[in-house]
């Protein structure tokens, strides 16, 4: 018996170079797919996959995170007197539920193991999720309860992986798999951000994590790899020694929204998949085109 995944990590720490200047004053989590924050899909989709417990992994001047998840009076009175219930109902489903969430703040930018370590003691001794919330999947079936649906099959660490566009391999984190066989494949290594050339091959870890607990022991005494950083791809390695790690090749798009571009096709993508938004999304962009 596997034990539920009930918890997950969302480092949102990072300073959202890539997204410059609008990640500047706006955590980069915040910034806009269609009618709400990236983030806001995020938990969207732990909830979807039965998680209880949200963590966020905070840095400086993130304070309009906790902002989002909570109550905001004025706007809640100043709607339900005009009589605007339909968007009340919205603004007040995107709260936080009594704790459900809690906020740590990682004190420096030391990389994302060390994001991930900083949440060790409100994870304990159970299996948990990581959720890369700058990664926004568009899938079905939500690609974190795709995760959780393969680690109740087969325990152990789950990554989801897809494969990356041509020469772009270098920028992620790469798997490399004992055989490919559908989706769900045993892993036998991982590298972080390869020299090009050099990757094992093309399925890179898109984001979403199914850990063990002793990933923070290891993650406790990692040292420095790619970019100066404490990677989590490192610790996730040594513990591939003593443990099984499947890549779950999930059903699903993901956009890189702390890149302009995949932000500007995530909102594209998210609207055309709105139902309530989708003709009038179609027509717009048509007309530009
Ligand atoms: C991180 C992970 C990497 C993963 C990537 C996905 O890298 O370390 O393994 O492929 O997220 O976005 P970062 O984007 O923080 O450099």
């Amino acid at each position: 018996m596997t034990k539920r995944v009930r918890k997950a990590v969302l480092p949102v720490a990072g300073l959202g170079t890539r997204v410059l200047p609008a990640g500047k004053a706006t955590p980069k989590n915040l910034l806009n797919v269609v009618d709400r924050p990236i983030l806001a899909y995020v938990v969207a989709e732990a909830r979807a996959a039965g998680i209880e417990h949200l963590i966020f992994i905070m840095g400086r001047g993130q304070g309009a995170i906790e902002d989002y998840f909570d109550h905001n009076p004025e706007l809640e009175t100043s709607l339900e007197s005009k009589g605007k219930t339909q968007l009340l109902t919205e603004v007040l489903g995107e709260l936080g539920r009594p704790g459900e969430m809690s906020f740590v703040r990682q004190m420096a930018p030391l990389g994302l193991g060390h994001a991930v370590w900083c949440a060790r003691d409100l994870i304990g001794d159970e299996p948990f999720a990581v959720m890369l919330p700058d990664m926004l999947m568009a899938a079905d079936v939500p690609a974190l309860a795709q995760c959780v649906a393969a680690h109740e099959k087969v325990g152990g660490n789950i990554v989801a992986v897809e494969p990356a566009p041509p020469g772009e391999a270098h920028k992620y984190g790469i798997v490399s798999l004992e055989t490919s066989d559908g989706r769900l494949n045993r892993m036998t290594g991982m590298v972080e951000k390869p020299r090009p050339g050099t990757e094992p091959s093309n399925l890179f870890i898109s984001g979403r994590y199914v850990l063990q607990p002793q990933i923070f022991e290891l993650l406790g005494s990692q040292q420095k790899g790619a970019g100066g950083e404490i990677q989590l791809t490192d610790a996730m390695l040594r513990l591939l020694e003593s443990q099984s790690f499947h890549a779950l090749e999930y059903e699903g798009t993901t956009y890189d929204c702390g890149d302009k571009l995949g932000l500007l096709r995530a909102n594209v993508a998210f609207a055309l998949r709105r139902p309530d938004f989708a003709d009038e999304a179609r027509r717009a962009i048509q007309a530009l085109l």
